[in-house]
């Protein structure tokens, strides 16, 4: 098992022999191994929606995917039909996830695609089939450089906290905050991490420390409750998480509980770090408020069961936002593929990503 992600088995890919899409059931785990396969654009929909797949850069890997589903299976239409198809296709899709922005940026940037080519359909769904690809490889690489970074925070010795899943699992292949703290585990730096197991759909407990045990990373859950405790009682030397937004203004929309583990980390003089792909930056919103945040229903809140009982009466209701914003002032840094940005985050992520667009 130790070697599982370092093989060639990845959250989603291609099966070009069954022209269909195989992602890693994460309903499943720890539990049992399984794969979900999409042949259509619905199903990936669905499979985005029940949480089959998830994680900001692998949903936008999905979307993609879902996007040349869609184009491969339209037979017998014209160019001009087949764009309205997937204009449509892309609505769906976007809006099986509201927040995470990775989403809407792998459609889209499939929609450059179909919006710019005058070329046969045929031609087209082959086209956006390779994009597909394209991104799946790049967010490969892109998380290699931002672990290495990332990793280049962590001092020998460290106890951090992680909040949520955003190892492979979260990804194509790698991850992003604990793909950073992979990094610095597999460049000998003895780390302990405290895996908050992330209520109501328990990604840290579940899928963290699955992900923790594969790569030999030390780790304990603790509840999300928890995290204050050891934060003001000094054991905790970081705290790590991704990003399933992040605003202009660098306030960042992740997993709800990041918040109050982020005060909780300020107000005790802990160093907070949110690790993420340009690809989850979105200079269309000024500030984190502006971002929609999904809310999932009651039943991921009341369907927990203490000693073989629900945990709540038969007729209780609940709420479930899935995200929460987290000032910009709580974080020490943000960490990307082009480098650690410090504050003033405004300016020096606009200049971030100018920069990375001259590069590249
Ligand atoms: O609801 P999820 O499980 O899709 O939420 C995922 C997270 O909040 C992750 O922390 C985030 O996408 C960062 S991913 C590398």
């Amino acid at each position: 098992m130790r070697a599982f992600f370092g093989g060639d088995l990845r959250t989603i890919e291609w099966i070009p022999e069954q022209n269909q899409v195989r992602m890693i059931d994460q309903r499943m785990l720890p539990h049992r191994l399984d794969y979900v396969y999409c042949q259509t654009a619905e199903e990936m929909a669905e499979a985005v929606r029940t949480m089959a797949i998830r994680g900001a850069p692998a949903l936008g890997v999905a979307g993609a995917y879902g996007m040349a589903l869609a184009a491969l299976q339209r037979k017998g239409v014209v160019l001009l039909e087949l764009r309205d198809q997937l204009r449509q296709t892309a609505q769906l899709l976007i809006s099986a996830r509201p927040t995470a922005v990775n989403l809407e940026w792998g459609i889209k940037r499939m929609l450059r695609i179909v919006n710019d080519l005058q070329i046969p359909v045929a031609s087209l769904a082959s086209r956006l089939l390779n994009e597909a690809h394209c991104m799946a490889e790049e967010d490969v690489q892109t998380n290699l450089k931002l672990a290495e970074f990332g990793a280049s925070l962590i001092e020998n010795g460290d106890t951090i906290i992680h909040h949520c899943n955003t190892g492979s699992l979260a990804v194509v292949e790698w991850g992003t905050a604990l793909g950073a703290i992979r990094y610095a585990h597999e460049h000998g730096k003895r780390i302990h991490l405290l895996v908050d197991e992330t209520r109501p759909r328990l990604q840290g407990a579940r899928l963290t420390a699955w992900e923790c045990e594969q790569y030999g990373i030390p780790y304990e859950i603790i509840t999300d409750n928890a995290a204050g405790y050891f934060l003001r009682s000094g054991q905790v030397q970081k705290v790590f998480f991704g990003a399933d937004r992040v605003a202009a203004n660098g306030d960042v929309v992740n997993k709800v509980g990041t918040y109050m583990l982020s005060l909780a980390a300020h107000a005790n003089g802990v160093p907070v770090y949110s690790v993420f792909p340009i690809s989850t930056l979105d200079l269309n919103v000024a500030n984190g408020d502006m971002v929609p945040i999904e809310e999932r229903c009651a039943e991921e809140v009341l369907g927990l069961e203490f000693k073989g009982e629900p945990v709540a009466p038969s007729n209780a209701k609940a709420r479930n936002p899935a995200f929460d914003v987290t000032p910009h002032e709580l974080l020490t840094a943000l960490v990307t593929e082009v480098g650690v940005i410090r504050p003033p985050f405004e300016r020096n992520l606009a200049s971030c990503v100018y920069n990375s667009k001259l590069d590249g």
